[in-house]
């Protein structure tokens, strides 16, 4: 998120969270809508800017603080919630999100959550995931440009050409797609469950191939860890596909002993150069629960901020790569969500009662010896890709 820089600034830091007995003037997006750091304003939001003291400076709170207070205001009195993805800045995630995750979690919360509105922090194809499972709700995205390249790589009409040219293959889709591809699909899966839900596939439709799309790379990742073979499309992260394992090899020579953790949507390459690879939930896991000295997460670039927020022993080398859809995403926009109720995300009923099956059938899938996470170090596999 762009800073708000005209606040006055306290320059020494030592006031912490503390009110100064000065003026503060309000910053420009928390004014324009009337909203001021006032003694209430502190009250409500000082436990918040502790937690996210390593991200925002004190002295910058106060530019934060009214809109997060304001958010967290009109959540209560329009009975809304916030499901915020694991790439949101730490303003989001820590201070106004009510569930954080990747997009499997999240999406679970979405089909669980009691509330009357969901105010997607994500991009696009996470609100229509949580419209789809929760048609009752009114999902609001605060941003219509919060897109996604995969899910512009493909459209419905291309996944019925693929059916079309293999059919009795079935079709496992990244949710990272419109509804519109989700519902010319068999099932769904994410990063977290991508080759539990390939094999599951595979022997449900009794083949030895199974279509997995749009992401070109998350195909070949799994297609290293299974025997089913994998056809492919061309869709690539624009966030992920930009790390090499040359990064790699240039950050363990510069950061002796550091601990490189890789998204599966980044090349093979860079898939085999890493220690551990997983969905962003599965990374954030791995830092709290092994607590290493140092590390990298080769994935958008508010990954490190949110956790190292629970990580305090852990060093964060930080080179990353930021996602412009995600970021499209702020508190500013949040609050216009909620105080305007816009922009509703719908999705067409014939559709969404398709793409649900897709989805269901992932929430739902049986437990299998899948590992839910990468393994790193895997020779490259090849893939079919259609063209
Ligand atoms: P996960 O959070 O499911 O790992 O997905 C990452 C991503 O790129 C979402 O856009
Ligand atoms: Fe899409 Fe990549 Fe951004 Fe995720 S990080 S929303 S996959 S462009």
């Amino acid at each position: 998120m762009a800073r708000i820089i005209d606040a006055p600034l306290i320059a020494s830091g030592d006031e912490g969270c503390a009110l100064p007995s000065g003026q503060w003037g309000p910053a420009s997006a928390a004014a324009a809508r009337g909203l001021v750091y006032d003694a209430a304003v502190k009250a409500e939001t000082d436990a918040l800017c502790d937690k996210v003291k390593e991200t925002i400076p004190a002295f910058e709170w106060p530019a934060y603080a009214p809109l997060i207070a304001g958010i967290n205001r009109l959540k209560k009195e329009k009975n809304a919630v916030i499901l915020a993805h694991n790439y949101m800045t730490a303003d989001i995630f820590h201070c106004v999100g009510d569930f954080q995750g990747d997009s499997l979690q999240l999406a679970r919360e979405a089909a669980a959550v009691d509330a009357e509105i969901i105010v997607q922090a994500g991009v696009h194809f996470m609100a229509e995931t949580s419209k789809i499972l929760a048609p009752d709700k009114t999902v609001l995205i605060p941003d219509l440009r919060a897109g996604c390249s995969l899910a512009a790589s493909i459209t419905g009409a291309d996944v019925r050409l693929i059916k079309q040219r293999y059919p009795g293959v079935p079709v496992v889709t990244y949710v990272n797609t419109s509804a519109e591809v989700k519902a010319e699909s068999d099932v769904t899966c994410t990063s977290s469950n991508a080759v539990q839900v390939v094999e599951w596939a595979a022997q449900e439709w009794g083949v030895d191939r199974v279509i997995l799309i749009p992401d070109e790379f998350l195909a070949r990742n799994v297609a290293a860890m299974t025997s089913v073979k994998i056809i492919s499309w061309k869709g690539r992260c624009e966030v992920h596909e930009r790390f090499t394992a040359e990064d790699i090899a240039e950050l363990r020579a510069a950061h002796p002993g550091v601990i490189v953790l890789a998204h599966p949507e980044c090349p093979p390459d860079v898939m085999a150069a890493a220690d551990y690879a997983g969905s962003t939930a599965a990374l954030a896991n791995y830092v709290t629960k092994n607590a290493p000295k140092k590390v990298v997460l080769l994935t958008e670039c508010s990954m490190s901020d949110n956790v190292s927020a629970a990580a305090p022993q852990t060093e964060f080398i930080r080179p990353c790569n930021l996602c412009p859809h995600m970021k499209t995403i702020t508190l500013a926009g949040i609050y216009d969500a909620l105080k305007l109720r816009q922009h509703e995300v719908t999705v067409p009923e014939d559709i969404r009662v398709r793409a649900k099956q897709a989805i269901d059938r992932m929430l739902t899938l049986p437990k299998t010896n899948a590992p839910l996470d990468f393994k790193t170090g895997l020779p490259a596999a090849t893939v079919e890709l259609v063209d």
